[in-house]
């Protein structure tokens, strides 16, 4: 059997002051100590603390909103901050505790907003820096925090700073990017692939160099190398810590840094000529570099000097990297993101489980793990494991050791929306047709209600609605006390309350059949979950006698179990069990 896995971890690298919820609004106050837990995987952890000691982001449940997607207000068919403001009351019946915002600098939206022109405004699409402020105030107001996107890796190419550092070699940001003679005898200085299509350097002729664009070329590369970059983008974290803001996700967090020999990538081993030529190369000289660690170690600094705040980073967390990018001599990120269950096998219990197991056993002792159900940027959840499982999923994501991070839109079951060819907005998939890699389905505008445009806009919605918007909505969902939507609440507010869920640590279960379960453990404290994932009835056998939590059915709660429990296809149960 697997260790058991500890998943009561806490702050060694969470920093001094872990900070307390109090019911109405955010009125923080320091907890006794910065602890650190003894004790590791495949130990109960002898000195747990009670879950009103984590910090907010161990117990919030978070929710990322793709703005130019939530909810229009203005007609012109892209979601802005007025809009998302008249959804709070949403967010707050749902019992989120915290929004990660997607990009609302001003951008050109050559990538929809991950191409900022200026890092401290917001563009008019979306509203202005004013509304910015009274969106933190009236979320701050519900008792939710907000997090924004940080995009430190590239600019847009028509930020001040890139034209300025275009424009000669002698002028003062002339090191803020990354610009490289051409090779010996002309064409690029090595073999680097942009990961939306094509070569990574672009030859800008005023400079007579190239530049390096991880993503577009509409997005050069900042040089993180040079202070004077670092310095300025620590800047623009204050200038938001200073606002109020909660913290942050750092957008390609990994990427920050390049090898500064320029060294040529070696051939990817994995490559076929299915695949983008953009994974034709092994991205060893670009990914993951050490100095990008120690930097973004530096940006935890920065965001240290505020109290309570945190840092989400997308980073590559496969193998041996995630301990690092939670900091292994110096606190790194909080939460290296987890999209470890994009993966999952949705009627394998035993794929469920390898994934959820290996990744625990990667989290280190002092670190908190973290459960992201997608993005924008991934197939969604309700598509990758199907509306039958959709329910299963969602208890699943509520259960597991950590913080829960949902995508908007997946709490009612939103799937991915079919974008017509002449219709594709997706530069990634303009640039690499025929791949697969369209992102325009995930994004696909939300539903409110049955109107027309499903309340969205009253415009023309810059991406299309899709079919079932008629049913597939919150108005609708919100009325059905069974809905998917009423599950996702009901699973809020038990994370929110149950301090097993927070603090448990983890032990596997067996399970018959399509049946993944685990146990959650704290204290003389345990709760059972078990997934049925398949569609035949199965019975679960457990220890002792149980009382019945919750079910994905919204049944039965409270009945009383002995030895067994019988699960029907496709259900979910949460028992609080007693020896
Ligand atoms: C990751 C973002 O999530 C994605 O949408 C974007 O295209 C790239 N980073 C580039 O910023
Ligand atoms: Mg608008």
């Amino acid at each position: 059997m697997r260790r058991q896995l500890i998943a009561r971890r806490t702050l060694l690298l969470a920093g001094a002051g872990c900070l307390v919820d109090i019911a109405a609004g955010i009125a923080p106050k320091q907890s006794a100590d910065a602890f650190v837990t003894p004790g590791g995987l495949g130990r109960e952890d002898p000195a747990a603390r009670p879950s009103s000691e984590l910090c907010w982001w161990q117990r919030a449940s978070m929710y990322q909103i793709y703005p130019l997607s939530f909810q229009d207000s203005d007609g012109d068919g892209m979601g802005d901050l007025r809009g998302l403001i008249s959804r709070l009351d949403h967010l707050s019946w749902l019992g989120i505790g915290a929004v990660w915002l997607s990009p609302v600098y001003p951008s050109p939206m050559a990538d929809f907003g991950y191409d900022i022109s200026d890092f401290t405004a917001v563009d008019p699409v979306f509203g202005d820096i004013t509304t910015l402020d009274y969106l933190i105030e009236e979320l701050h107001a519900r008792g939710i925090r907000l997090m924004l996107d940080f995009v430190p890796n590239h600019t847009a190419a028509s930020h001040p700073w890139f034209q300025e550092s275009r424009s000669s070699r002698s002028n003062l940001k002339r090191e803020w990017y990354v610009w490289v003679d051409p090779a010996p005898h002309g064409g690029p200085p090595n073999n680097w692939l942009s990961r939306f299509g094509g070569n990574a350097w672009e030859f800008d002729p005023p400079r007579g160099q190239y530049y390096y664009h991880s993503f577009l070329k509409e997005q050069p590369d900042l040089n993180w190398h040079n202070p004077a970059v670092r310095r300025a983008m620590a800047d623009v974290l204050r200038f938001w810590l200073r606002r109020g803001v909660d913290g942050f996700r750092i957008d390609a967090a990994g990427v920050l840094v390049e090898d500064a020999l320029l060294r040529d990538d070696p051939p990817n081993p994995k490559f076929r000529e299915s695949m983008p030529p953009s994974e034709r190369f092994k991205r060893v000289y670009t990914d993951s570099r050490p100095e990008t660690l120690g930097y973004l170690a530096q940006l935890r600094e920065v965001v240290d000097e505020y109290p309570d705040r945190v840092l989400l980073g997308e980073v590559d967390i496969a193998g041996a990297r995630l301990a690092d990018f939670y900091g292994r001599q110096q606190p790194c990120l909080h939460l290296p993101l987890n999209y470890g269950l994009r993966k999952a096998v949705w009627d394998d219990p035993t794929s469920l489980a390898r994934i959820i197991e290996d990744y625990l056993e990667r989290v280190p002792p002092h670190a908190w793990p973290c459960w992201a159900s997608g993005c924008h940027d991934m197939s969604r959840l309700a598509s990758r494991c199907g509306s039958l499982r959709a329910r299963v999923a969602a208890m699943l994501l509520f259960t597991l050791p950590g913080t829960t991070i949902i995508y908007a839109g997946d709490e009612i079951g939103m799937a991915d929306v079919a974008v017509a060819t002449d219709e594709v907005r997706d530069v990634l998939e303009r640039r690499l047709p025929g791949y697969g890699l369209n992102r325009d389905p995930y994004r696909a505008p939300l539903r409110w209600d049955s109107s027309a445009n499903a309340g969205f806009t009253s415009g023309r919605p810059w991406l299309p609605i899709g079919g079932g918007a008629e049913h597939c909505n919150f108005e609708s969902e919100r009325r059905d006390p069974c809905s998917l939507l009423a599950l996702y609440r009901r699973l809020i507010a038990l994370k929110n309350t149950e301090p097993v869920l927070q603090s448990g640590y983890y032990e596997p279960a067996a399970a018959p059949g399509s049946v993944f379960a685990f146990y959650r453990h704290l204290g003389e404290r345990k709760i059972l979950i078990g997934l049925n994932l398949g569609d035949a009835t199965q019975e679960l056998a457990m220890r002792g006698q149980g009382t019945l939590v919750l079910t994905t059915h919204l049944d039965r709660e409270a009945s009383r179990l002995t030895g067994a429990v019988t699960l029907r296809p496709h259900e979910g149960i949460i028992v609080s069990a007693t020896s």
